[in-house]
């Protein structure tokens, strides 16, 4: 029996709507992100999917999702485990920007290879940073060491931090059957997609995932996928949905 994965990257969330860049600071979730999160839900019921373990980050745009999922699908007794390691990658000194004034100061060119290369950071967030004090003394990363609390971080940092969950947590409730949900990020996810794909550093750079629609895996025992991702959504809205994160990093005409 093949094990399913579900993965839900949240709703819009009020700085995405913004069109800041964000990280890891704690946005919630805009009403169209609301909505996005309930109708990811009913696409989950429609499926008649149910869960038995559900993950997620301690930023409450993906929380809130993973809530409205649990909700419209009338499991909220779930068990639901958080953790900093599925947070978003933490976007450095670029949190709190605007994309695409970003992309009209630097270039969109530049701004593509900090949002969607494999090894290049943003620049690192500095203490005299607006939202420093914010982020990295907030008190929900107080267990960080040192090395772990990120002043920015590539999509490789993400995955070296998230993989280890992904191996220690994750997957042995996965093997041991339980059918998991996870609700986090545009690049933890990207990042757990890359390790289960085994996509190549270049190939990632072009994956943009939409927000609210859940992404369904079907695993082999050895956790590789047995056939490609799908999405619970119809194509258009699907390729719609990518196409308008890939366009946040352009400037505005
Ligand atoms: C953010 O942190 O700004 C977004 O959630 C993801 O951003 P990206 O699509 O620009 O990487």
């Amino acid at each position: 029996m093949p094990h399913r994965l579900v993965l839900v990257r949240h709703g819009e969330s009020s700085w995405n709507q913004e069109n800041r860049f964000c990280g890891w600071f704690d946005a919630d979730l805009s009403e169209k992100g609301t909505e996005e999160a309930k109708r990811g839900a009913q696409a989950i019921k429609d499926a008649k999917m149910e869960f038995d373990i559900c993950f997620t980050s301690v930023l409450k745009r993906a929380v809130h999702t993973l809530w409205y999922i649990m909700d419209g699908t009338d499991q909220m007794w779930l068990p639901v485990h958080r953790s900093w390691r599925l947070n978003e990658r933490h976007y450095g000194g670029l949190i709190g920007l605007n994309k695409a004034e970003t992309a009209q100061k630097h270039g969109e060119e530049q701004v593509k290879i900090w949002r969607r290369s494999f090894d290049v950071p943003p620049p690192p967030m500095g203490e005299d940073h607006p939202y420093y004090k914010l982020i990295s003394k907030d008190r929900r990363y107080a267990d960080l060491s040192a090395s772990e609390l990120p002043s920015c971080e590539s999509l490789k940092d993400t995955i070296a931090r998230a993989l280890p969950y992904w191996n220690d947590v994750i997957a042995p409730q996965i093997l041991a059957g339980k059918r998991v949900l996870i609700a986090a990020h545009g690049n933890s996810l990207r990042g757990i997609v890359k390790h289960l794909d085994g996509m190549s550093d270049a190939a990632i750079m072009e994956l943009n995932l939409p927000t609210g629609i859940p992404i369904v895996y079907e695993l082999d025992d050895n956790l590789k996928p047995t056939k490609p991702m799908s999405f619970l959504g119809d194509e258009e809205t699907v390729k719609k949905a990518m196409e308008a994160v890939a366009a946040q990093g352009k400037v505005k005409k």
